[in-house]
């Protein structure tokens, strides 16, 4: 049992209505985009279909209306994030990857569909992203231009893909070592596209000048996210095998601290990433977001 289990919350009101928006748009919207029985279709409809938390979404669109954004115009921005993540996810299960057979819940795509519709249906979930906000109705150019380029930034090779990299490397003797590098890692593998959701959501709201503070309070909060699917790599209930990470020996927090440190240290960035979010003045039902994402089950 974990030790910050009593401090457990529920989502919401707010936050349980835009996760139901968001639901209803990003359905529709694999709908259009994704028509057809070819089987690379068909795999993108299954590696977007699990029960996924929808985190990503949910920290746009609740930074974005508290800073007055409309819904309307953050949904676009919400939807390319949440495509992303599910592209990040089945790459990170292939066999060359982290060869897992389980997430959210159900098999891999890989396992349901061949290795290469898997690398194709993530390609296709990567660029189709971009897309999405290109032909997006509610933001003028500029906004959208700046969104793309946020998350082009978030998720390639100055952020998620250099990551996700620096994981692959860590089975490499020597290649990752310290503490340090550790912390580099997951706030480039999970911290970056936490980050452009909060920096998104200033876009979105006309708040450019903020994305900068944005960024790096969800870059924090997504290292403190990471270090919690860390501890949760060894619980049963997730949707993914459990034990996955010692089995392949992978350089997580548990390679360096306690369970306790390790969720003292989440503890610790997340109200650091607070922090900056109260400094700009976001008290909304975010903050309570924020602290259910730290003691989540799965
Ligand atoms: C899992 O992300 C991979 C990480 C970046 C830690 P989530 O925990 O957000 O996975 P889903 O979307 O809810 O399945
Ligand atoms: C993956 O980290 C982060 C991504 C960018 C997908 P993990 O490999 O720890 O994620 P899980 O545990 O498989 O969801
Ligand atoms: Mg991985
Ligand atoms: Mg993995
Ligand atoms: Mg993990």
């Amino acid at each position: 049992m974990m030790q910050n289990e009593g401090n457990r919350n529920e989502m919401g009101d707010t936050t349980s209505e835009l996760k139901m928006h968001f639901e209803g748009a990003w359905h529709k919207m694999m709908e259009e985009l994704y028509k057809g029985p070819e089987s690379l279709l068909q795999a993108v409809h299954y590696s977007c279909a699990g029960p996924g938390k929808r985190v990503r979404p949910l920290l746009l669109l609740l930074a974005g209306r508290s800073l007055g954004a409309r819904m309307e115009s953050c949904m676009s921005a919400a939807i390319a994030l949440e495509m992303i993540h599910c592209y990040s996810l089945v790459h990170d299960d292939l066999p060359s990857m982290d060869d897992d057979d389980f997430r959210r819940g159900r098999l891999t795509t890989h396992k349901v569909y061949s290795e290469a519709t898997a690398i194709l249906a993530g390609d296709a979930l990567l660029t189709d992203s971009f897309l999405v906000i290109a032909r997006d109705t509610f933001l003028g150019d500029s906004l959208k231009v700046a969104l793309m380029a946020e998350l082009a930034k978030a998720a390639g090779s100055q952020g998620m893909a250099l990551g996700q990299g620096l994981d692959m490397d860590t089975t490499r003797p020597l290649a990752l070592k310290t503490s340090e590098d550790l912390d580099r890692m997951h706030s480039l593998k999970t911290g970056a596209l936490l980050g452009a959701s909060l920096a998104m959501a200033a876009i979105c709201a006309g708040r450019p000048d903020l994305s900068q503070k944005m960024r790096t309070a969800g870059s924090t909060i997504g290292l403190a996210f990471q270090i919690m699917d860390d501890l949760l790599d060894e619980s049963q209930g997730t949707g993914k095998s459990a034990g996955k990470d010692k089995a392949q020996d992978k350089l997580t927090y548990l390679s360096f601290y306690s369970r306790d440190q390790a969720i003292h240290l989440a503890n610790h960035w997340t109200n650091e990433g607070k922090a900056i979010l109260k400094d700009l003045g976001m008290v909304s039902e975010l903050m309570g977001y924020l602290d259910l994402l730290l003691y989540r089950e799965f």
